[in-house]
């Protein structure tokens, strides 16, 4: 150990290249410490004369240069992972620790704390082979064991070992072990996990850790190590077709064009013919290029540059793919999701999508149900929370090149950003296209946008009011309407009050519904841009998200966010309805701004300070920058 601890830190590579002829096992441990986990991780590394236990981090510095030899590429990977998922927001509390045995070399995702585990959890088994499960003997089978095995089906892990720990605390009983592991195995079927080496344990004395112990005669299977080291690992990435999501393109001088990334799957050679997806443009292979000097192939798992024999446009988020053995693409799918965040994920809402290396712009709709971890059970959902699971149908708003995650872990799983937070909210495995998106064309129509604003002379668009219940909206929309009027130009209000009466008859005031609300009136104000019409819409609309999501429906200069500014106290003064007078009493629940939240708007078009302005002078105001800006006469 001595030795080893010498050479790692006078000569990284020659440590590493020792053992590269050694076959590499991820594995993952998932239970709490009140299950053992320290104790046992503890112990593996201990027992199994591991070589260090720091955090994979400190080998950063070196990485660059091990990370283009050969195959060995996994720290390198790791540590790139982990901070290119830290550029998302992702808060990640996972320790990987690397140890090694005669036979075999293996990185443990360690994830540690109650807090955030899921998200802990989730990061740890996205890159692990095998799970190992913790249970404490005397508890059994327990919901967050079901939730653990869950999610580690779900990232594709087939291998399961049980680790039954805390023998010593019942006696060493075989009849407790064998009705624990009944247990499991009934629930596991359910879930399509089969591979499962139950092993009873006392992580505190080293019972059937490395050495069998006297305690248990009746247990005849292996050890943990002795499972860990024999149980075999395919991968299969390198036996299925080539992909390379490109992460950046390399371009240094006018004579080099490179396109850098980790080949995800399968083989490349100089000479090979590629396409670029989604663009679908053609080319072939040059040079694949290494800080060390052009390799003549390169395989699943190592970051390479490759350089192509003609000028085609290929940026960040493409993949490359082999001409014999395209990937699909779509851009409606079937999802699972994990929920992540400490806010909840909607229906109808937007977030950003990341797949490899390409960020897209994904709507989960609908939600189609919650599954119970405990019954598997379907439940109908209005939303998923944190560490809920659930299955959705994703619109994206582009296409996008993909794989099933039970094929593909790279271009099949994805996380789902916060377009305002920049948090995770949410990690996800695709199922599989939804082909209805592909049956429904844009019909061309003659008589467009432009010619309807021709005829009305005037530049149709959205003008979006939003505040405070009593802020003044509807009475500052009314005004300018009846301006608009007299000037002869052709306008409508939606105003909240009224379409809650028809349209929105069905919607209430939870969040998701209020997310429903103005997700129905940025679709009916964009068809009223479409018709021609100038359209004033008039809604508390309390969310950021929302309020962006209907800009993204319009053109540029197109949307003009209004902010009518009242403070809280001055709108609760007036309480023209009496609605905040209800809500204190407790008679309205989530009224906004008592019990349900307003995001005030970051950089409106319009801002109208009510303490400052009447109703009349913040009509002016709008009205004044809607004819500078050319709204109000096309000649
Ligand atoms: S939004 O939040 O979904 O945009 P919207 O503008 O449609 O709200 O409706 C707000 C109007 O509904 C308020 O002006 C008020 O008259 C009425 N209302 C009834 N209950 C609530 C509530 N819980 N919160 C806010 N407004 C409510």
């Amino acid at each position: 150990m001595a030795h080893a601890s010498e050479l790692i830190e006078s000569d990284i590579n020659a440590y590493l290249k020792s053992h590269e002829h050694k076959s590499l096992l991820r594995f993952i441990t998932c239970g709490s410490v009140d299950d053992g986990k320290s104790t046992l991780i503890g112990r593996l590394l201990y027992e199994s004369k591991m070589i260090f236990e720091d955090q994979l981090s400190a080998l950063e510095a070196d990485s660059k240069k091990v990370g283009t030899r050969g195959g060995e590429l996994d720290f390198a990977l790791l540590v790139d992972g982990l901070a290119a998922e830290r550029e998302q927001g992702i808060t990640i509390d996972v320790a990987y620790r690397f140890f090694s045995t005669d036979k075999r070399k293996f990185i443990v995702a360690d994830t540690p704390g109650h807090e955030q585990y899921t998200r802990n959890m989730v990061t740890g088994a996205s890159t692990a082979d095998l799970a190992v499960i913790l249970i404490d003997a005397r508890r059994g089978v327990l919901t967050q064991t079901r939730r653990h095995s869950y999610i580690v089906s779900l990232l594709g892990i087939r291998r399961i070992v049980l680790a039954i720990n805390k023998m010593d605390l019942v006696e060493y009983g075989q009849p407790r072990f064998a009705e624990i592991e009944r247990d499991y195995r009934a629930f596991a079927a359910l879930i399509g996990l089969t591979d499962i080496t139950a092993i009873p344990l006392s992580a505190v004395y080293g019972d059937n850790i490395i050495e069998r112990g006297a305690n248990m005669p009746w247990y005849v299977g292996p050890t943990l190590m002795g499972h860990l080291e024999a149980v075999p690992v395919e991968d299969q990435s390198q036996t299925l077709p080539f992909r390379m999501p490109v992460q950046w393109v390399n371009r240094p001088n006018l004579d080099f064009r490179g396109f850098a990334g980790r080949i995800a799957s399968g083989r490349v050679q100089a000479g090979d013919r590629l396409k670029v997806v989604p663009s679908g443009r053609e080319s072939r292979v040059a040079r694949i290029v290494t800080a060390d000097g052009d390799l003549p192939y390169a395989i699943a798992g190592q970051c390479v540059t490759i350089t192509l024999t003609d000028e085609v446009d290929v940026s960040r988020g493409d993949v490359l793919v082999d001409m014999q053995a395209l990937p699909q693409t779509a851009d409606q799918f079937e999802a699972t999701l994990i929920g992540l965040g400490e806010t909840a994920i909607f229906p109808g809402r937007s977030y950003l999508m990341k797949l490899a290396t390409k960020v897209v712009t994904a709507t989960v709709n609908p939600l189609k149900y919650r599954v119970d971890v405990n019954t598997l059970e379907r439940l109908a959902a209005e939303r998923l929370e944190l560490n809920d699971i659930g299955v959705v149908e994703l619109e994206l708003d582009q296409p996008i090149a993909f794989e099933e995650y039970a094929k593909s872990r790279e271009l099949g799983g994805f996380i789902l950003i916060d377009r305002i937070t920049n948090n995770t909210v949410a990690a996800g495995m695709l199922h599989f296209a939804l082909r209805r998106s592909q049956n429904v064309h844009w019909q061309f129509l003659d008589v467009n946008k432009a010619s309807r604003a021709q005829l009305n002379r005037q530049r149709p668009c959205v003008v979006w009011l939003t505040g405070y219940s009593g802020a003044g909206k509807s009475t500052i929309a009314n005004l300018i309407e009846k301006r608009l009027f007299s000037l002869g130009r052709r306008t409508y209000l939606l105003d909240g009050d009224n379409v809650r009466h028809g349209l929105n008859r069905d919607l209430g005031f939870t969040e998701q519904d209020r997310v429903e609300n103005i997700r129905r009136v940025a679709e009916v104000a964009r068809l009223m841009v479409d018709a021609g019409l100038i359209v004033l819409v008039s809604f508390i609309s309390p969310f950021r998200a929302e309020r962006r999501a209907a800009r993204a429906l319009l053109g540029e200069g197109e949307f003009f966010e209004v902010f009518v500014d009242t403070s809280l106290a001055a709108a609760e003064a007036r309480d023209v309805k009496g609605l905040y007078k209800k809500a204190r009493a407790g008679a309205l629940k989530n009224f906004t701004g008592i019990d349900s939240p307003y995001e005030p708007p970051e950089a409106p078009e319009i801002h109208i300070d009510t303490a400052r302005l009447s109703a009349v002078e913040g009509a002016d105001l709008i009205i004044e920058t809607l004819a500078r800006q050319g709204v109000l006469r096309v000649d």
